[in-house]
């Protein structure tokens, strides 16, 4: 393998159109294909450069044998796409969430393993500068002990995604960041969910999670809100972080009367806030560059496969609840798949 990685793309949607764009100017990679079932978004993403597009994946990776792979088709698809990519050899990268069922993500995990190559996950979020900041700073017990962590991913409806429902596409972001951030797995969850607009899938949710360590996460997520917003609140002992995905900002608003005393909070007054400087930056290209640093590398993948399939256990676990009305345990979902 040369230093020069050659990438493709599969699935120019939406967000497959991103990853053409910047695999397109990414150092030490050449995008050297990408293929779509539709031939107009085969044609937007080439257009005007020299990039060779195909209607089907296996053609193109049949004529341009990539090293790597961007799996960017709708979730019910990630599985065949993914395996068709792992059997001709190519290390892969499949978006969020890993696959639409766990059965389907162990299958993808195994096929990787034993062909050798790199697998990962688009878990985004986990690039997103403000989060980088966030982790290191939380790593760094600024905050004390964290108590609870507050998720709100809403906006208007995608009429494009009608394969799985906003747990599912939406929730796997924020429950891979709260893993991630806290360094500990969730035991528990429990939810309500709504379906609104006429699909098949749930469009408005509110989940509870219990992590390992007593921390409690909340996720508030929904397509029915008219304005957009990410933003993920870290209360601690000491203070609280409000970190806001889209704007990559960081604050902290300090505790003033916070005690050093472990476990035990003596009282809380607001404090100064501190905005923290973040370099923005687009967090699909540092995930890319990650990824190609890896594969030069020999290994790990930045978010692995277990990543990927703690996120879909969790997002599970909370469709379940919803659906019979109790708590759940991700292992309970895992052990029956
Ligand atoms: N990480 C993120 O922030 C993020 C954001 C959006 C979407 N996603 C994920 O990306 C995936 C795609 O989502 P999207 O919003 O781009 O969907 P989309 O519907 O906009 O695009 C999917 C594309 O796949 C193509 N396609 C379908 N079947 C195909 C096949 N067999 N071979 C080749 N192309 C095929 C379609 O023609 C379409 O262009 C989903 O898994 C979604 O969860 C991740």
């Amino acid at each position: 393998m040369s230093d020069i990685l050659r990438a493709a793309v599969i699935g120019l949607g939406s967000m497959g159109a991103n990853h053409a764009r910047v695999l397109g100017d990414t150092p030490g990679v050449e995008l050297c294909g990408v293929a779509d079932a539709d031939p107009e978004r085969v044609r937007k993403a080439t257009g005007g450069r020299p990039i060779p597009g195909f209607p089907d994946a296996a053609t193109m990776l049949a004529e341009t044998k990539p090293d790597f792979v961007s799996v960017v088709v709708p979730t019910q698809l990630h599985e065949s796409v993914a395996l068709q990519v792992i059997a001709a050899g190519a290390h892969v990268l499949v978006e969020k969430p890993i696959a639409a069922t766990l059965e389907a993500a162990r299958r993808i995990a195994r096929a990787a393993e034993e062909r050798g190559v790199l697998l990962t996950v688009g878990h985004i979020e986990r690039f997103n500068p403000a989060i980088r900041e966030l982790k290191g700073r939380l790593d760094a017990g600024q905050g004390g002990a964290v108590l609870q962590v507050r998720a709100r991913r809403v906006g208007p409806f995608p009429h494009r995604i009608r394969d799985v429902g906003v747990i599912h596409d939406l929730a796997p972001h924020d429950i891979d960041i709260m893993r991630y951030l806290l360094s500990d797995e969730v035991d528990r969850v429990f939810a309500e969910a709504r379906r609104h607009i006429n699909t098949d899938n749930e469009d408005l949710f509110a989940g509870m999670l219990r992590f390992h360590r007593g921390a409690m996460g909340l996720l508030d997520i929904n397509w029915l809100t008219p304005t957009k917003e990410r933003t993920l609140t870290v209360l601690c002992e000491r203070g609280m972080f409000v970190a806001n995905y889209a704007a990559q900002s960081l604050e902290f608003f300090e505790n003033y009367a916070a005690t050093a005393r472990e476990g035990a909070i003596a009282s809380v007054t607001e404090g100064p806030m501190t905005r923290y400087p973040v370099a923005n930056r687009e967090p699909l290209r540092v995930e890319l560059e990650s990824f190609r640093d890896a594969i030069l590398a020999g290994g790990p993948a930045p978010v692995s496969a277990e990543d990927g399939m703690r996120a879909l256990a969790v997002s599970e676990a909370l469709v379940r609840s919803s659906m019979e009305d109790r708590p759940v345990t991700p292992d309970e979902v895992m052990a029956q798949t």
